[in-house]
C-alpha cells in the first residue's frame, strides 16, 4: 500500500514536470521553430523547408548506405542533416519479416509465413497481428521503415515473386494491404507498399516494358494502391523495376504524378526501388523523392545541373523533399529517439503469431471419405515421405522477401511433436520410390511431402507448375503415385510459393496447401492435420490443371519478346479469365474444404429503388457440420456490358468476410456495396462509370460455389429476379 501511494507520487510528479517541458523537449530536432509538436506535419515541413541551402534538399534525394549484404545494417539508409536536427532515416526488408543481410550470415528475425499464406486467410484482422510482429522487430532493430507490404497482383502463376503477395484479386490484396500498413503504421513504423506497379514477373526484371491499357490499370492493377492511399494512408510507396507503357516507374508522369498523388491524393513519397532506373529530370518531374540505396540519377551534381538549367523546376525539387520531410514529421522520427538496434525480440510470443496465422491459412484442398482430420488415438503408425517433409521450405536468401528464421519446425518435426509418443513416425526420404512404398505400406496412414524442386523468387520466375522443373523428370509426381499405390490413406502436404499442378490427385485422398508456411511451419501443419485446427484457408489464386490454361498464354503476353510484354488479356486475369472463358480449373479462387459445412440462406438486398447510392446485402451463415469452424463468405457482382467492345467478368469479388460459427449455430452477415463497386473504368471519359443495367450479385463460398444469387438493377434499368 505504501508502495502504491509513492509510485504514484512519483507519477504525479512525471506528469507535471511533461506538462511544463516545452513541446520541442524530447526526440532529435532540438529547438527549431519545426521541432514545435503541437505544429501540423506539413507546417512544420514548410518552416524546415524554408531553412534548407539547395544542396541539403539534394542531399535527401539519395540513399547514402546500401546495407543489403550486412547484417549489422537497414538495407538502405538516408543520412540526416545534424544543423537543422534532420534525423536519419533506415529503411529495411521485408514483407515477411525482417531480413538483414543475405545468405546464412543474415541475422535471425521471426519468419512469418510468406504473403500469400497470409492472403489465404482471407482476414485483415490476421493481417494487422502479421504487420505488428513486423512492426515489433522493426523497432528493436533500428527501422523506420519497412519495406512492404508488397501487393503486386499475380498475373501468372509462374511469376517468381508470387508468394510474397496476397493473391490474384485487387479487392483481396486492398483490404489485406490496408490492415497490415494500418497496424505497421500504427506501431510507429512506416510502411512502403511496393512495387508501383504491375511489378508482374521477374524475367527481364530490370527493363522489361508493359504494356497495359487503361482500364485495366485503373480495374485491376490500381485499385488496391488506391486502397493504401486512400484508406490505409500509406506513408511511402515503392516504384517497380520495370516500365509500363514505355516509361520506367521511376519516371512515369502519368502513373505516379497524375495518377498516385493527383488523382488518387497521395501526401507521402516516392522512393526507388533499390538501383532501378530511373532519369535525373524524368524521375523529379514524376514525383520521386528518394533513390536507393544510393544516389544514382540523383547524384548531387546531376540533379543542381537540372535546376540551374531550368530543367527541373526549384519548386518541384521543394515539392518532392516536403514529401520526405512531412513524413517523418508524420511518423514523429524528428520527436523520437532513434529505435535501438539491439533490443531483445519476444521470439516466442512472436513464433505463437506466426503458427496461427500460418493455421489459418492452411488450404485443405481434397478430404476424400473424411480422412482427415487423423485421430492420434487410433493411429498405430505413420509414414511421413519425402525430402521437403523434413527440410525448411521457404524463400531463398537472396530474395527480398527471404527472412533467416530464429528457428524451424520442419513438416515431420512437427508430426512426430503431435505424435508424443502414442504413434510411431517413420521417415522416408523418397529418393528410392519401392523403398518409399514399402515404408508407406506398413503404417496406417501415409504423409507425402512435396515442394517444387526449382527455386521462386527475385530474378526467377518458375519455368513450369509441376512440382519438378523440367517436367520431363517428374519424380515427385511418380513418388506420391507411387505412395498413393502402396497405401490408400495417403495425404499430400504442398509446400509451395503458389500454384502447382497434380497429375496425381484423383489418386489420393487428401491434399493440402500449407504455402511457404514460416518458422512455425510445421506445427501448423500438424494442427491441421490432427484436427486440432479446423483449416479455413482459401485459395487467393486459381490453381490451373496445366500451362495451356492460364490468362497470359502466349510468349508475347509472359514472359515477353524483345523486352515487351502485352498485357492483352486485359481484365481478364485470374479467375475473371476462368470464368469467361468457361476453363475449369484444378481447384478455383476462394476454394477450401472444412472439417465441417455451411449452409446459406435468407439473402436479402436493399437498394433505393433509383438505383443510385449504397446497397446493403445480407444474409444468415449457418454451421450445419459436427464442428466449430471459420467460413469465408464472398460476394461477387456480374456487371453488365455496357458497351459491345467492352468485355465483362462474369464476376468479380467485391467483399468477404472470414466468420467462426459453433457447431450448430448461424450468424447474420451484412455488406454495404457504394457506386464504385458498380462502377466499370469509362476509357472514353476516362472516368468511373455506373453503367445502366442488370447486376448479378452472388454469395458464395468459392468462385465456383455460388450458394444464392440475385438480380439487381441500377441507374434506372429493370430487371427480373431470378
Ligand atoms: C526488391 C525490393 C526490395 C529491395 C531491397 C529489390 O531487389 O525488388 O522488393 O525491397 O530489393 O532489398
Amino acid at each position: 500500500m505504501r508502495r502504491r501511494g509513492a509510485l504514484a507520487a512519483l507519477a504525479a510528479v512525471a506528469a507535471a514536470v511533461a506538462m511544463a517541458a516545452p513541446a520541442q523537449a524530447a526526440g532529435r530536432c532540438g529547438d527549431h521553430p519545426w521541432c514545435d509538436r503541437s505544429k501540423p506535419a506539413d507546417v512544420r515541413a514548410g518552416l524546415l523547408l524554408a531553412q534548407m541551402t539547395l544542396d541539403e534538399k539534394i542531399g535527401l534525394m539519395g540513399g547514402d548506405d546500401n546495407g543489403l549484404g550486412d547484417a549489422s545494417k537497414s538495407s538502405g539508409a538516408v543520412d540526416g542533416i545534424p544543423r537543422l536536427g534532420v534525423p536519419p532515416l533506415y529503411v529495411n526488408d521485408g514483407p515477411s519479416g525482417i531480413r538483414q543481410g543475405i545468405g546464412e550470415t543474415a541475422r535471425p528475425a521471426t519468419a512469418l509465413p510468406s504473403g500469400l499464406a497470409l492472403g489465404a486467410s482471407f482476414d485483415p484482422q490476421l493481417a494487422a497481428r502479421y504487420a505488428r510482429v513486423i512492426a515489433a522487430e522493426a523497432r528493436r532493430r533500428g527501422h523506420d521503415v519497412v519495406l512492404g507490404p508488397m501487393v503486386n497482383l499475380i498475373r501468372d502463376p509462374r511469376a517468381g515473386r508470387n508468394f510474397e503477395s496476397f493473391g490474384e484479386d485487387p479487392q483481396l490484396l486492398g483490404d489485406m494491404g490496408v490492415a497490415w500498413i494500418r497496424a505497421l503504421q500504427k506501431a510507429g513504423v512506416i510502411a512502403d507498399v511496393k512495387h508501383y506497379l504491375a511489378n508482374s514477373q521477374e524475367t527481364d526484371r530490370f527493363t522489361v516494358d508493359e504494356i497495359i491499357d487503361e482500364r485495366t490499370l485503373r480495374e485491376i492493377y490500381l485499385p488496391h494502391f488506391e486502397a493504401a492511399v486512400r484508406r490505409g494512408r500509406v506513408g511511402t510507396v515503392m516504384t517497380a523495376y520495370n516500365k509500363v507503357n514505355g516509361d520506367y516507374m521511376g519516371a512515369s508522369r502519368p502513373l505516379v504524378r497524375d495518377t498516385l498523388m493527383d488523382a488518387f491524393g497521395f501526401d507521402g513519397f516516392v522512393l526507388s526501388d533499390f538501383f532501378a532506373n530511373g532519369d535525373t529530370v524524368g524521375s523529379a518531374l514524376a514525383g520521386q523523392s528518394l533513390a536507393l540505396p544510393v544516389p544514382a540519377y540523383f547524384a548531387p551534381n546531376l540533379v543542381r545541373d537540372a535546376v540551374d538549367s531550368g530543367r527541373v523546376p526549384a519548386a518541384t525539387i521543394d515539392d518532392l523533399v516536403r514529401r520526405y520531410l512531412r513524413v517523418l514529421f508524420r511518423f514523429g522520427v524528428f520527436d523520437r529517439a532513434a529505435f535501438p538496434r539491439n533490443a531483445r525480440i519476444p521470439v516466442k510470443r512472436h513464433g505463437r503469431v506466426a503458427r496461427e496465422v500460418e493455421a489459418r491459412s492452411i488450404v485443405l484442398l481434397r478430404n476424400r471419405r473424411a480422412l482427415l482430420p487423423l485421430r492420434p488415438r487410433r493411429l498405430g503408425s505413420v509414414a511421413v515421405i519425402g525430402k521437403p517433409a523434413a527440410e525448411y521450405q521457404r524463400a531463398n536468401m537472396m530474395s527480398s522477401g527471404g527472412v533467416r528464421p530464429f528457428y524451424s519446425v520442419t513438416v515431420l518435426r512437427g508430426i512426430r511433436r503431435a505424435a508424443r509418443g502414442r504413434f510411431a513416425v517413420r521417415y522416408d526420404d523418397g529418393s528410392d520410390l519401392e523403398r518409399a512404398a514399402r515404408v508407406a505400406r506398413r503404417a496406417d496412414v501415409a504423409i507425402v511431402a512435396g515442394a517444387p524442386s526449382v527455386s521462386s523468387g527475385e530474378f526467377e520466375d518458375r519455368p513450369c507448375l509441376g512440382l519438378d522443373c523440367p517436367a520431363a523428370a517428374p519424380h515427385q509426381d511418380r513418388l506420391i503415385r507411387a505412395i498413393a499405390g502402396a497405401n490408400s490413406r495417403t495425404v499430400v502436404v504442398l509446400q509451395s510459393p503458389g500454384p502447382v499442378t497434380m497429375p496425381w490427385l484423383r489418386r489420393v485422398p487428401a491434399v493440402v496447401e500449407a504455402w511457404w508456411p514460416g518458422e512455425e511451419g510445421g506445427n501448423a501443419v500438424a494442427d491441421v492435420l490432427f484436427g486440432r485446427v479446423n483449416p479455413s484457408g482459401r485459395l487467393p489464386v486459381t490453381y490451373p490443371r496445366s500451362l495451356a490454361d492460364v490468362p497470359a498464354r502466349t510468349p508475347q503476353q509472359f514472359p515477353g519478346v524483345n523486352g515487351r510484354a502485352l498485357y492483352s488479356e486485359g481484365v481478364l486475369v485470374g479467375y475473371r479469365w476462368y470464368d469467361r472463358r468457361g476453363i475449369r480449373p484444378l481447384f478455383p479462387f476462394g476454394f477450401g474444404l472444412s472439417y465441417t459445412s455451411f449452409h446459406y440462406r435468407d439473402l436479402a438486398v436493399r437498394a433505393r429503388p433509383a438505383g443510385g447510392g449504397r446497397v446493403r446485402v445480407s444474409l444468415r451463415v449457418a454451421n450445419v457440420g459436427p464442428r466449430k469452424g471459420a467460413e469465408v463468405v464472398q460476394v461477387y457482382l456480374g456487371l453488365p456490358r455496357p458497351a459491345p467492345g467492352v468485355v465483362q467478368p462474369p464476376k468479380a469479388l467485391k467483399r468477404f468476410k472470414r466468420v467462426v460459427i459453433p457447431s450448430g449455430r448461424s450468424r447474420d452477415l451484412s455488406f454495404v456495396l457504394n457506386d464504385r463497386d458498380f462502377s466499370y473504368w469509362d476509357s472514353d471519359t476516362h472516368h468511373w462509370r455506373v453503367a445502366p443495367g442488370c447486376y448479378r450479385l452472388m454469395v458464395g463460398s468459392s468462385s465456383r460455389d455460388i450458394r444464392l444469387r440475385t438480380m439487381l438493377a441500377r441507374r434506372g434499368a429493370g430487371c427480373a429476379r431470378p
